[in-house]
């Protein structure tokens, strides 16, 4: 429907922003759902975060997207926090309930569901998660919250990984979780915890293009029952993942992510499931 007097206000905020996928996600979904709504992206910096907070709430929003770099800052600026978000410390999608904001962190629970709708069952599972920068950070949040078993994170600059361990530990009094920082130089060790998991997940830009087109690990440690999941979205198969469907192992992709992540921050707007089978077709032109 045409935007009217009653269209509601949705947002991206963050900076750079014009080649997100959320604005044309979210209209088509409004369209195919019938919700009289509009999702437009505001370029927002540290600096201009507040006013444009404060801007988004005077319209009565109800609710927006956060992206680089006021994921932190924009988690600062919440009443409350999911309990992801608390972990992290980050949000990605705000509900504003009168005012009121609420923070959450999508990518990770995202990440999750795409894993299940793909049949893959994560708790007691072994993951090897490699980055430790947003993404990774909430991918191991959720880890958490999912009862995983065990959960290796290897980062180039070690001393992320270590922190994310920290903060993550911070959090699993009461579980059986064993949570292990490693540096990504460490090769053998690397090989030797892929050996032992179930899953391996890239959650850094490594396979992104146009930067590059490398695989963050040696394609020969792949092996059939390894679960293998990339972040990256673009190109829509990396070098990573072809690698892993050549060796037959089960792949999730970034855009999985990227779809069920959206699919999350719909549903907490606006109470409707997300049209995911639609905005996959509409959007991404996948049948
Ligand atoms: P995002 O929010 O997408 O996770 P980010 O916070 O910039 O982006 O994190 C990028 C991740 O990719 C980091 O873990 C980064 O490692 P460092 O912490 O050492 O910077 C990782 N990364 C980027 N380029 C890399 C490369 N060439 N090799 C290994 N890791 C890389």
């Amino acid at each position: 429907m045409l935007p009217d007097a009653k269209t509601k206000l949705f947002a991206l905020i963050g900076s750079p922003i014009d080649h997100s996928f959320s604005p044309s996600m979210h209209n088509t979904s409004f369209e195919e759902k019938d919700i009289n709504g509009c999702y437009l992206a505001f370029d927002t910096d540290e600096e201009t975060l507040e006013d444009v907070v404060k801007s988004l709430k005077s319209l009565n929003a109800i609710g927006w997207n956060v992206t680089m770099p006021v994921k932190t800052k924009m988690a600062e600026l919440c009443d409350e926090l999911s309990e992801e978000a608390q972990i992290i410390g980050a949000v990605n999608t705000v509900v504003n309930q009168d005012g009121h904001l609420k923070g959450y962190s999508t990518d990770g629970i995202g990440f999750f569901r795409n894993a299940k709708e793909n049949g893959v069952d994560v708790k007691d599972s072994s993951i090897v998660l490699v980055g430790a920068g947003g993404a990774a950070r909430s991918i191991a949040a959720q880890a958490i919250l999912e009862d995983v078993k065990k959960l290796t994170i290897y980062n180039r600059t070690f001393s992320k990984a270590q922190k994310l361990a920290e903060d993550l530990n911070k959090y699993t009094e009461n579980k059986d979780i064993e949570i292990i920082a490693k540096d990504l130089s460490d090769a053998i060790s690397l090989k030797a915890d892929i050996d032992e998991s179930d899953i391996f997940i890239n959650a850094t830009s490594v396979g992104m293009n146009p930067i590059n087109n490398d695989s963050i690990i040696d394609p020969n440690w792949l092996r059939e029952d390894l679960v293998v999941a990339d972040i990256v979205y673009t190109p829509v198969k990396t070098k990573l993942e072809e690698e892993a469907l050549k060796k037959r192992c089960k792949v999730l992709d970034g855009m999985g992510m990227v779809l069920w992540q959206g699919a999350y921050s719909f549903n907490y707007w606006t109470g409707e499931e997300f049209p995911v089978d639609l905005v996959k077709k509409k959007v991404f032109n996948i049948d």
